[in-house]
């Protein structure tokens, strides 16, 4: 269940690349008495950087190599044992670029939270920014929701928009999404929290 924001809740991060978003809750909840504490950082991907960005902060660091595994439920099984030895209240997913068994989903129920790059329902799944400029979108943004058994379709706890300009390539326009990003995710950790 949320927490108040009297007390402190434990987060653990699942990542799969850069961590920018990690940084941003880094950076945001840094210091004495704040509302997340983020217990560990975990990755299927040894070289992505955010592991780098949670080491820097003194954050335990973990790595599950899902081609170790022998399918998604094996995976998903092990995955959920190394997050359960943290207890966490919420589980946050930051460029986590798994898919979820339907198993994980349901165990987390409530307490698992995605970024995705669009302004959700529109666009859920890949090339987001691509896809934004193709069907000839005025704004973009992303999306904070609720993970669901369903890719990319939970219940959304907050957006940020931003304008899509003529000249814009999928990389320009998704460096301008990526800093709202950055805004975006903690607010909406504290917003769930609140909300508790
Ligand atoms: C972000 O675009 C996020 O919306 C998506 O994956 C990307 C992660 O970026 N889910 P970073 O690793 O946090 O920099």
């Amino acid at each position: 269940m949320p927490q108040s924001m009297s007390t402190t809740c434990d987060v653990v991060v699942l990542l799969s690349g850069s961590g920018g978003n990690l940084q941003a809750m880094i950076d945001s909840f840094k210091g004495d008495e704040q509302p997340v504490r983020i217990r560990a950082v975990i990755s299927n991907r040894a070289d992505a950087f955010g592991l780098q960005r949670a080491r820097d902060a003194g954050i335990p660091t973990h790595v599950l190599n899902h081609k170790q595994f022998e399918g998604r439920e094996a995976f998903d099984a092990a995955l959920i044992e190394l997050i359960d030895g943290f207890a966490p209240q919420l589980v946050v997913l930051a460029g986590f670029m798994r898919i979820l068994t339907p198993g994980f989903v349901e165990r987390y129920a409530g307490r698992l939270i995605n970024i995705h790059p669009s302004l959700l329902p529109a666009f859920p799944g890949l090339n987001t920014h691509q896809r934004a400029i193709e069907a000839g979108c005025r704004v973009a943004g992303a999306t904070v929701h609720q993970v669901t058994v369903e890719l990319d379709h939970g219940p959304i706890l907050d957006q940020a928009v931003v304008p899509v300009l003529v000249d814009d390539t999928p990389a320009t326009l998704a460096d301008r999404v990526l800093t709202q990003e950055h805004r975006l995710y903690p607010r909406a950790v504290e917003g769930w929290l609140r909300r508790g």
